[in-house]
């Protein structure tokens, strides 16, 4: 039978080796030897009923003493590794809600881009509609159907580049101007036609301030009756003051386009020292806009269009050079740089 001293002895040396248990399992483990199913507690209780009187009361105590004992300081052991895992996961997990985030990095539209809805825009609010056409052409509509004969210097392979495609080596262009889609335009709809085409075009130019192969254009077309050069120069006028400000004068002067006649290079009064003369304006006072004319009679035949039912008047304007003149941009080719240190300088 087992002795009151063994049982003290015994959880004597279970309390002395809890201190040490460093998970639950193990203090589950400890607490078993002293209090489980077959352990001595359990032995002693058993034993309780047979023992005389003087050993059961000695006995009794014990196991009652015993059985606090362990289970108290098992139960301390056991919410002290529970603080310990608890305080670890809290330093382990720790998060500082109040950290900025990361703000992902935002394009934003290219100035060109920026100027072109601009234009759009002040046509469009004039019930003009957008449309667009192939970069890659053919030479017809780039230039026969614009009554731009073969031999027209504009035609050169020192001007025009030519893509390879087809029996003919100059059959397929990269268009050279927005205009072909005015032809494009016209052989799909019917007047009244008030049509604006932005877009990019390609020319055959070496890279300087003012030049680059690839840039863009916005073609307008107005097909009605009866449209005269009074409406060419009204509308032209209205997008000038709407694009540079309100107190804009601008000046027709005769030029010449195979698809116009008469034709005219547009000037506008110098917005940086209101016609003065300075620097943006290379001291003239006006700055050269756009190209615009009266559409020429065979281009509506080329069509399909009686020109003697139906007139109209077209021009075209370079986007980039419009946003280089209105932001003081001095090289065309900062347009196409990648280096964003240059882009982001651009409104
Ligand atoms: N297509 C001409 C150019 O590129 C501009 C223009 C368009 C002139 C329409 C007259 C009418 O220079």
């Amino acid at each position: 039978m087992i002795s009151s001293v063994d049982l003290r002895d015994l959880a004597e040396r279970i309390l002395s080796r809890l201190p040490a248990a460093g998970s639950v399992a193990e203090v589950d483990a400890l607490e078993a030897e002293v209090l489980g199913a077959g352990a001595p507690v359990a032995e002693a209780r058993r034993s309780l009923r047979d023992a005389p009187e003087d050993v059961r009361r000695e006995l009794g105590r014990a196991v009652n003493e015993v059985t606090a004992a362990v289970s108290a300081a098992v139960g301390e052991r056991r919410s002290a590794l529970a603080a310990a895992e608890r305080d670890a996961r809290l330093v382990e997990e720790w998060l500082d809600m109040t950290l900025p985030g990361r703000a992902p990095a935002r394009g934003r539209a290219h100035l060109v881009s920026t100027v072109w809805d601009e234009i759009v825009d002040i046509f469009v609010a004039l019930g003009y509609t957008v449309a667009s056409g192939p970069e890659v052409e053919t030479a017809y509509y780039n230039f026969d159907a614009l009554n731009t004969p073969p031999t027209h210097p504009s035609r050169l392979e020192s001007d025009t580049l030519y893509v390879a495609h087809g029996p003919d080596p100059e059959g397929v262009v990269l268009r050279t101007h927005t205009s072909p889609v005015q032809a494009r335009y016209m052989e799909l709809h019917r007047p009244p036609i008030y049509v604006v085409v932005p877009g990019r075009v390609y020319r055959r130019d070496a890279v300087d301030a003012t030049h680059t192969p690839v840039f863009h254009q916005l073609e307008g077309l107005a097909v009605d009756e009866a449209i005269t050069f009074g409406d060419l120069k009204g509308t032209l006028h209205y997008f000038a003051r709407e694009f540079f400000g309100s107190q804009r004068k601008v000046r027709f002067l005769p030029h010449f386009f195979p698809f116009t006649e008469p034709s005219a290079e547009m000037h506008v009064d110098c917005f940086a020292c209101d016609g003065v003369g300075c620097r943006v304006c290379r001291e003239t006072g006006w700055i050269e806009l756009l190209g615009c004319g009266v559409v020429d009679p065979n281009v509506f035949t080329a069509v399909g269009y009686d020109p003697t039912e139906v007139s109209g008047f077209a021009f075209g304007m370079g986007i980039d050079r419009l946003a280089m003149i209105r932001y003081g941009i001095p090289e065309l080719r900062m347009f196409f740089d990648p280096d964003l240190r240059i882009l982001r300088q651009f409104p």
